[in-house]
């Protein structure tokens, strides 16, 4: 419940009223036409992967960075999982916390206003973190990765995947074409996975991999890495 309270106190305001309500339902609308648009934020096969991939075990506390509406999210709270969901806009934590809520996962998923930047999470908290197509947002590499290792337990996982749309091997490419030619709807930048890799360890991790790779028969930049479990590493 808690995830739906925010918008509804505003509803007894005298003239206000039908200004917060119009509102309201503004956001509503929006949400339910961002819900039926985005199918594969419902539920993704590159998500799905990414879990498999970290093979998180039941009882571990794991982090979804840029959670969205919860498609890896509700994958790991189905393995047992305690899942940290971290999403700083607000419409989507509040699909997430109903959706977690009608699947029964309820107690399973801890919804995080925060960013990659500063999850807000406690440090050396988490087993196994992951972001799915979230990168090209972060304002700030290394303020992300400082953040995600800072927030990692010793021995914690790490995988970064951002597909890459771009690509004519990508079975989504054909469907982004028309925001491809569009120059105004490229508001997101690429992410280079030698970048990320550098920045990673910077801060202190051991990473893996970091190139261009294949999930779920997409090509993605996908960056693995785990935190050292000893300091001298
Ligand atoms: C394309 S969606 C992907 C959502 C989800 N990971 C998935 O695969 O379905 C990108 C998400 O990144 C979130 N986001 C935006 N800026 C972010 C940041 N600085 N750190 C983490 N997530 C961010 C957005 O709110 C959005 O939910």
């Amino acid at each position: 419940m808690e995830a739906m309270d925010h918008d509804s106190h505003h509803h007894d305001h005298g003239e206000d009223h039908a200004h917060h309500e119009h509102e309201h339902d503004q956001g509503f609308k929006a949400m339910l036409r961002y819900v039926r648009h985005a199918p594969e934020m419902w539920s993704s096969e590159v998500n799905t992967a990414v879990v498999e991939r970290l093979a998180p075990m039941a009882g571990e506390t794991v982090m979804d960075i840029g959670a969205g509406i919860g498609a890896g999210t509700m994958v790991a709270a189905k393995r047992g999982c305690k899942v940290m969901a971290v999403e700083p806009t607000p419409y989507m934590r509040r699909v997430l916390g109903l959706r977690s809520l009608v699947f029964g996962q309820r107690e399973n998923v801890e919804i995080v206003d925060g960013t990659a930047e500063a999850t807000t999470v406690r440090e050396n908290s988490i087993d196994a973190a992951w972001a799915v197509n979230t990168m090209h947002h972060w304002s700030n590499l290394e303020a992300g990765v400082g953040e995600l290792v800072r927030v990692l337990a010793p021995g914690g996982r790490l995988l970064l995947v951002d597909e890459d749309f771009d690509s004519p091997e990508h079975p989504d490419y054909e469907r982004f074409g028309a925001m491809r030619t569009d120059e105004h709807a490229h508001h997101f930048h690429d992410v280079d996975p030698e970048v990320v890799g550098t920045a990673l360890k910077a801060a202190g991790a051991s990473v893996e991999f970091a190139g261009m790779g294949e999930i779920a028969g997409r090509p993605a930049v996908i960056v693995e890495a785990t935190k050292p479990s000893s300091s001298s590493e």
